[in-house]
């Protein structure tokens, strides 16, 4: 595609995927894609180059689409992923072969990174059709997968290798737009009907039940009666069934990539007896969907399988629709559920719905939405968090009338009909801003200051004081025959999810929809319609594809931002979050200083344990191991920088300070680290997930020692499942620590999908290799520093070793999740190999600075 510059009006005339297009040449070549011509397959993720989610082609080379303007690309060819398919379809697929093999592999989760790698890796491909790992690594350097689907991505470009030259097939999957495929978001026609109330609002006997979807069968799971003793964040659920059988299922749920809606599906086809093909799921529309308190917890399986499962038993107990009946049931009594050793679907694996949409760059996600009339919205920051606004000078603007200037419900804003003009005219109001600024620490003074700033936690800051005591730790730990304490510290992560946090608002009629990459749009409807003083069935929040969470998604601020900005602008406004706000004003993992004590008898059995956790919360904190005489406890602080919930919460801090300890004290007792543990832990099903692992990798108590080498191995138990993760390390010249390994092994009961398992504890594994190898957010008086890409180092191909998964599968029990589990034991076995290695106890995560380790410890 040639382009031309057309002087008169500025524009450049650019061909783009064979066609041609008017756009200012002095755009930016992402905007000019995605905002003039429509082509949202680039993607934003940090506008200075070093995420490569933008990534396009010219004339065949990889391009960051953020850091050129329209102008620099006239006269050369431009691909970006809608394109990338001409006249390169194989005829089986329609599809480019590496869009093929990212489809064959599952080589994605959000999806948000792909049509980057995919585009990379065609114009790696054009010039070397076999690269070997290096060659692939190298080229990748540059795209960040933050979902961690990196050893896919390295098969899916080895595999598009063979596809190109005709040395493979694709696999057998169901096929790209089948119906097994097609079942992804959003539902068609939800967005056109809203209904006069939230459903969850609305008393059964008066909803609509048919509005949205013609005649048909309504099967109803009420919400049982409030009991103390029962939790349940997802307490109904409600299905269709339409004359010609396809089903609808609603839950409260969302994937922002983690793909439980194929788990979800699976179950509700096994139940009713159908095919795959013909389950579609409407998730997370607070107007239609049963309510829920959030995608969070790993109780997706647990909570919306199980009242999902009930209701579609049910489902299929009941007399089929006849044409042009419409009929609603109530669940009664208990259905009996299929038995998982019957299972016809679930238990086996399945690919998410919408690969096609995800590898060509059709999937629209949350910052790819826009309304009619719609116009942008920037919002002041505060230069250290908690800061206040003091004044606001707005007299720099000069009386310019193409922008909206907004103060209302606590934030100041500015709406523009361009996101460049939005931004750059809040930023000269943010220069003329003044702020009373609190005192707050640095990084290097956090621990102190954690300790000496006790705070009662509670809503709002970071759940509530915890102590569990057994039996008298102190005497224990007093008479012990080995007696060993230490402190461990974690730093501050950012989710940094590769999708910013976005919102678009409409108001209509006095009622808003906000359309937002949440994990909780029920309680995100209750903060909008709070903080703008509506009723909360004037709210309506919907969750289309979003470019991963993480646990990192839960507040409700942008949602609010947007809701605000189009109030006040009396029109559809979009918020999207720069990768500096994302940083600063999104919420991190807290940081954590842990004490612990333990005792162990002569014969290597614990008998005193004490665990304090400051700040970071008490997921986890629970031991695996036998300790009659114990103290757990969590003191809340006052953290200097907002955080939130994480992927499994403090649970990677408390094992890794627990794991870490359980390493010394074998160690200490001179005993082998599987043995020790064995010789301890309370739980046989962790125990048969260790014994499987360490046979699998030929753990050996005595093995032989390779200078500069190290093995590690650590395991731990939450939210129901079992994991186990080996780590082996190779210290590099200049002290530099290799991860050339890691084995996961799992067991969470009966296994739903294990595609989804898997690739769920491959993306943990490599997410919490970067908290434990280099992630860590530096701060100097409350002033985060590294809130960039260029400057933040998360995991990147080059990163990752190859990932070995062990499923083991329990059909015997009940399912629990996968996602957040897996991360908890990858920095202590890291760290126990480090130590394997050299000598050298790490108890600080990250374990070493940018990938180095000190010279002392
Ligand atoms: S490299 Fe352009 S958005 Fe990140
Ligand atoms: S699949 Fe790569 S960022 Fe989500």
């Amino acid at each position: 595609m040639v382009g031309s510059a057309s002087g008169r009006s500025g524009n450049v005339t650019l061909t783009v995927n064979g066609t041609i297009a008017s756009v200012p040449g002095s755009m930016e070549l992402l905007t000019a894609l995605r905002d003039s011509i429509g082509l949202t397959g680039a993607k934003p993720g940090c506008g200075e180059g070093a995420c490569g989610a933008c990534t396009v082609l010219v004339d065949g080379e990889p391009v960051r689409s953020c850091q050129r303007t329209a102008t620099s690309v006239a006269g050369c060819e431009v691909t970006t992923i809608e394109g990338l398919e001409l006249g390169r379809r194989s005829p089986a697929t329609r599809l480019h072969p590496v869009q093929q093999a990212f489809a064959d592999e599952c080589a994605a989760q959000c999806g948000y990174c792909t049509p980057g790698m995919i585009l990379t890796t065609a114009a790696l491909l054009a010039r070397d059709p076999h690269p070997g790992d290096a060659a692939i690594d190298a080229a990748l350097a540059g795209q960040i997968c933050r979902c961690g689907t990196y050893p896919r991505i390295r098969r899916a470009v080895h595999r598009a290798a063979q596809l190109a030259g005709g040395s493979t097939e694709p696999t057998d999957w169901p096929g790209i737009g089948s119906d097994s495929d097609r079942w992804g978001p959003p539902l068609p026609g939800s967005q056109q009907y809203r209904p006069e109330r939230p459903w969850d609002m609305t008393s059964p006997a008066e909803r609509d039940w048919f509005g949205i979807l013609g005649d048909g069968l309504v099967v109803v799971l009420s919400p049982p009666p409030a009991d103390p003793g029962t939790w349940s964040t997802a307490a109904s659920a409600w299905l269709h069934v339409a004359g010609d059988g396809l089903v609808t299922a609603f839950t409260g749920k969302v994937d922002v990539g983690q793909d439980n809606r194929t788990a979800l599906r699976v179950l509700v086809a096994e139940e009713m007896g159908v095919s795959l093909g013909r389950v579609r799921l409407a998730m997370g529309d607070t107007d239609l969907c049963p309510y829920d308190m959030g995608t969070f917890g790993s109780r997706s399986i647990p909570d919306a399988g199980a009242v999902l499962r009930k209701t579609a038993a049910y489902a299929r107990t009941v007399r089929p629709v006849r044409p042009g009946e419409r009929r609603v049931e109530y669940v009664a009594g208990d259905p009996a559920l299929s038995e998982p050793a019957t299972w016809r679907l679930a238990g086996h694996a399945h690919r998410p719905p919408g690969t096609a949409a995800a590898v060509t760059g059709t999937r629209r996600f949350v910052s790819d939405l826009s309304q009619p009339g719609m116009w942008h919205g920037a919002v002041l920051r505060p230069p250290v968090p908690g800061a206040e606004l003091r004044s606001l000078d707005q007299s720099v603007l000069g009386g310019r009338r193409d922008v909206l200037v907004v103060q209302a419900a606590g934030l100041a804003g500015v709406v523009a009909a361009d996101p460049a003009t939005a931004e750059a005219t809040a930023a000269a109001l943010q220069a003329a801003a003044t702020w009373e600024v609190p005192v707050q620490p640095s990084d290097g003074e956090l621990a102190i200051f954690l300790r000496a700033h006790p705070s009662q936690g509670g809503p709002g800051r970071w759940g509530g004081p915890f102590e569990e005591r057994e039996g008298s730790p102190a005497s224990a730990l007093e008479s012990a025959a080995i007696s060993h304490e230490a402190t461990y510290t974690t730093a501050y992560v950012a989710p940094a999810a590769l999708e910013t946090r976005v919102a678009v608002a409409a108001w209509d009629d006095g009622r808003v929809t906000v359309w937002t990459g949440t994990q909780t749009p029920f309680p995100v409807r209750a903060q909008v319609a709070a903080e703008l003083g509506v009723s909360e069935a004037d709210v309506r929040v919907v969750v289309p594809p979003t470019g991963g969470g993480f646990g990192g998604k839960h507040a409700a601020g942008v949602a609010i931002e947007a809701a605000v900005l189009a109030r006040q602008a009396g029109r559809p406004v979009r918020v999207s979050w720069s990768r500096r706000e994302e940083f600063t004003v999104g919420t991190l993992r807290p940081a954590a200083v842990m004490d612990i004590a333990a005792g162990v008898t002569p014969e290597g059995t614990l008998s005193g344990w004490t665990h304090v956790n400051i700040n970071s919360g008490a997921a986890g904190i629970g031991t695996p191991y036998r300790a009659a005489d114990r103290r757990l406890e969590y003191r809340p602080a006052e953290s200097p920088l907002p955080q939130a919930s994480y992927r499994a919460l403090a649970a990677t801090a408390n094992n890794f300070a627990r794991e870490s300890m359980i390493d010394e004290l074998a160690h200490l007792a001179g005993i082998d680290a599987v043995a020790f543990r064995l010789r301890n832990l309370a739980d046989d099903r962790l125990a048969a997930v260790l014994l499987a692992v360490a046979e699998h990798i030929g753990w050996e108590a005595d093995r032989e020692r390779i200078p500069g080498m190290g093995v590690g191995i650590a395991c731990g138990l939450e939210k129901d499942g079992r994991v186990v993760t080996t780590a082996q390390v190779v210290i590099a010249p200049g002290r530099q620590v290799r991860v050339t390994g890691l084995v996961t092994g799992y067991e969470c009961g009966a296994i739903v999908n294990p595609q989804t398992v898997r690739n769920q504890v491959e993306g943990a594994t490599v997410m919490a290799l970067g908290g434990a190898m280099f992630e860590a957010i530096s701060f100097t008086d409350g002033v985060i520093s590294n809130g960039a890409f260029s400057a933040y180092r998360v995991p990147r191909l080059a990163d990752v070793p190859p990932v070995e998964v062990i499923l083991l599968d329990r059909p015997d029990l009940p399912s629990a999740g996968a996602g957040e589990t897996p991360m908890i034991a990858v920095a202590p076995a890291i760290a126990a190999a480090i130590f394997d290695a050299t000598g050298m106890r790490r108890r600080s995560l990250p374990l070493t600075s940018d990938g180095v380790l000190p010279a002392t410890g």
